[in-house]
């Protein structure tokens, strides 16, 4: 099964970002988690980090037309980005939305995802162990 983790911007700063709320694990090591849990899963992983908005919308419309599964990290767009959730709506495959930290309780501006809606199910909060809970999921419901 092949399986796109997409993540949205900022998050390739991952280990020196906000070390409070991201936690010490950097893209790299991210990179690197969510790639050999794939090996173990038998999944196909590819993981991939954009901060320009069409770039991501672009993945999603690849991993709509190969009805790939999706773990997608809206970051920021999550909150506003009609237009992210209009291309995560176009899937045929599932969708899991992570967020590594718990965007309930911080601002107030972080409470909602617009992603969520369209979204099969949402992990946030367990930092980056999300990625590999997500996939995790993805491998055992097909
Ligand atoms: C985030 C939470 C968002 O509010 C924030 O803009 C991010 C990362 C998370 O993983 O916790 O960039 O999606």
């Amino acid at each position: 099964m092949k399986v796109y983790v997409l993540n949205g911007p900022n998050l390739g700063r991952l280990g020196t970002r906000q070390v409070d709320v991201y936690g010490v694990t950097s893209y790299a090591d991210l990179v690197a988690l969510c790639e050999s849990t794939g090996r173990e899963l038998g999944l196909e992983v590819t993981v991939r980090q954009t901060d320009a908005e069409h770039e991501l919308i672009g993945w999603l419309h690849d991993a709509a037309d190969e009805q790939a599964a999706v773990v997608l990290n809206p970051a920021a767009w999550s909150h506003y980005s009609i237009a992210v959730r209009d291309a995560c709506a176009l899937l045929r495959g599932p969708l899991v939305e992570v967020h590594i930290s718990n965007i309930h309780a911080r601002e107030e501006f972080r409470h909602h995802s617009v992603v969520s809606a369209v979204a099969t199910g949402v992990i946030c909060g367990l930092g980056v162990d999300g990625y590999r809970l997500a996939l995790q999921h993805l491998a055992v419901r097909r």
